[in-house]
């Protein structure tokens, strides 16, 4: 299982990014009627060498949130910094560096390559933009590449279509590989693939991030393909990450019960086991609009414990642990959930989640990409650290 670089800084630090797309009404004056809140204030951190893993149902704003971090979107607001420089409003001559150290894999290996070109077009032509290598050169390192991906190197001048979904997906790789990114964002990168070739793909991404040490934002569906790749994983719910945490967190301790919906459908994952036997979350119903999301907890519509300060008040990313944050007013794990509010006390609000003047807000353990050396211990109900 991979691990992430012990004490390794953060490559990306990505800082309440949101990203919202109007929605235009129809007719000759197309006014905007809307806002898709595609992505609505999340905030991660990547280390150098590490890789953190993006889960959540289709339409969640998984895709949106790579789009932004290689800035093929601009964003609405937040910050993204990569290397040490915040490339959110960067302009397109200032990102020109940076399509070079930040690459992109796709979902569909059928659609991502242009059909016209030759495999040693396709991955030599990053090396030509770039001037990277001599003119002359760029065919013994698209040769290089294509062997390194498990692909014949003498078959860089064929076409896609003479190549399977699997072998596809290892040219979109070499094609990523090419500029010697420190950053892979892959979106969904095996998905479109035979559960066969899946594990093939996954393995070749495992190592080539040993052997080149490139650190993944690596995007899916479910929480299984992750799991041997990605050491910590966030999970994200209509636009907003609602728990992120390393990998013990996330799979054996998971305290938001959209997290423990998504495990259910796990096969081999342990939950805590409830009377005995283990409990099986199932979600009902769809991901609701995006342009009008539910007030207070996004999950509330779908959520077999919200309660009345759910539809009230919106759950803080809150971290409970030393590498473990949930969003979650009635954190915690699956069939243990407290009777009252866990956020409460922090928010200064009662149990109902209205406003009590009484209480003082906490913001300590609020907030802000990756993790702090103090945390809110749920058992004691008190601040605790290192
Ligand atoms: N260019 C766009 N214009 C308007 N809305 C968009 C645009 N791109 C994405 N959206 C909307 O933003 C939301 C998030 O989309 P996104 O593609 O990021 O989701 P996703 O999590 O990648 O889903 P999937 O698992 O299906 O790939 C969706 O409601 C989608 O319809
Ligand atoms: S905050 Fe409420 S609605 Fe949201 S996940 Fe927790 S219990 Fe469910
Ligand atoms: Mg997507």
């Amino acid at each position: 299982m991979t691990q992430n670089p012990v004490g390794a800084k953060p490559i990306l630090r990505v800082e309440e990014l949101r990203k919202y797309f109007p929605v235009k009404s129809g007719g000759v004056v197309r006014r905007t009627i809307g806002q898709v809140q595609a992505v609505d204030g999340v905030s991660f951190e990547v280390v150098e060498g590490g890789s953190l893993g993006l889960v959540g149902e289709s339409g969640c704003g998984k895709s949106t949130t790579g789009r932004l971090v290689t800035r093929l979107l601009e964003p609405t607001a937040g910050s993204i910094d990569f290397d040490g420089q915040d490339i959110a409003k960067l302009s397109s001559s200032g990102l020109k560096p940076l399509r070079r150290e930040i690459q992109m894999i796709f979902q569909d290996p059928y659609t991502s390559l242009n059909p016209r070109h030759t495999v040693g077009s396709i991955v030599g032509a990053p090396l030509e933009i770039h001037k990277v290598v001599p003119k002359k050169q760029v065919l013994s390192r698209v040769q290089e590449l294509l062997e390194i991906v498990g692909l014949n190197p003498e078959h860089y001048n064929r076409y896609p279509h003479e190549f399977s979904g699997g072998q596809r997906q290892r040219i979109g790789i070499a094609r990523a590989l090419t500029l010697q990114p420190k950053l892979l964002v892959a979106d969904e990168p095996v998905s479109a693939l035979d559960v066969s070739i899946q594990a093939q793909v996954v393995n070749l991404l495992q190592d080539l991030q040993k052997e080149f040490g490139i650190a993944f934002l690596f995007i899916a569906h479910d929480l299984a393909i992750v799991r041997h790749f990605c050491p910590e994983v966030a999970v994200m719910y209509l636009g907003k990450i609602v728990e992120i945490g390393d990998r013990d967190s996330i799979y054996s301790h998971a305290h938001h019960p959209y997290t423990q919906a998504l495990l259910s459908a796990v096969p081999d994952v342990k939950q805590a086991e409830v009377g005995g036997r283990r409990e099986r979350i199932r979600l009902t119903g769809d991901v609701p609009s995006p342009i009008n999301p539910p007030s207070g907890c996004r999950f509330r519509t779908r959520c077999p414990i919200a309660q009345e300060i759910c539809a009230k008040v919106e759950p803080p990313l809150l971290q409970i642990g030393p590498r473990h944050k949930v969003a979650c007013h009635f954190a915690g794990e699956i069939g243990h959930h407290p009777a009252e509010p866990v956020t409460a006390p922090l928010l200064a609000v009662d149990g109902q989640g209205n406003a009590d003047t009484s209480a003082t807000t906490d913001p300590t353990v609020l907030g802000g990409p990756g993790f702090s050396d103090q945390w809110y211990d749920l058992q004691t109900k008190s601040l605790t650290g290192r």
